[in-house]
């Protein structure tokens, strides 16, 4: 996973807490192509294996990542980043900061579900190296959900470096 801008935003990731929560609902709402509702929002922050992210520029929120730890994968359940700061690499600094802990976790690869409509977000994970991997019916029957998958590839060294 990479990404070659030459200048990413200079951004502060950090754990989400409970003071965030009223801000990262207001992006959500008015940022999200398909907002979660408060309910959907809390049932989500009530597990255990649910761990948020912010990112902060000049001290202000201006995204987020949700994701599920699983038995065997990452799960992101959300992310958005405010669309002016939207193309700077904010969004790519959040799913790398989660990859950063595959290669020394039994957790080796993250997935996510986005909506065919969601170009732009197939877009962004196919340049970090996601895959489509499966298509599902939306249970609203309306559009069709794809599921996207990176899996962290063990580096495999030459045999001929390995010494007798
Ligand atoms: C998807 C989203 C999080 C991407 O965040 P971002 O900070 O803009 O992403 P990045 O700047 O790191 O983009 C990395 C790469 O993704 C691709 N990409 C991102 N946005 C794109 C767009 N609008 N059109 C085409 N490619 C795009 C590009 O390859 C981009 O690299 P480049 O800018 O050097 O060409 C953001 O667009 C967003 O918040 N969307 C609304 C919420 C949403 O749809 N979430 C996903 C739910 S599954």
């Amino acid at each position: 996973m990479s990404n070659s801008k030459a200048e990413l935003l200079r951004v502060q990731l950090r754990w989400m807490n409970e003071c965030d929560l009223d801000r990262v609902y207001e992006l959500e709402q008015e940022f999200s192509p398909k907002p979660w509702g408060p309910l959907e929002f809390a049932h989500m922050l009530m597990h255990s294996n649910c761990v948020g992210m912010v990112v902060e520029h000049d001290s202000q929120i201006i995204g987020y990542v949700i994701y599920e730890m699983l038995e065997n994968s990452i799960k992101i359940s959300n992310i958005c980043v405010m669309p002016k700061f939207r193309r700077k690499g904010v969004g790519s600094q959040m799913i790398a900061r989660i990859a950063f802990a595959l290669p020394h976790s039994t957790r080796k690869e993250i997935t996510l579900a986005v909506h065919e409509s969601n170009l732009i977000a197939q877009l962004f994970f196919r340049s970090l190296g996601f895959k489509a991997v499966n298509i599902c019916r939306a249970e609203d029957m309306k559009e069709d959900i794809y599921v996207m998958r990176y899996r962290h590839q063990p580096r495999i060294l030459p045999t001929s470096l390995i010494l007798n």
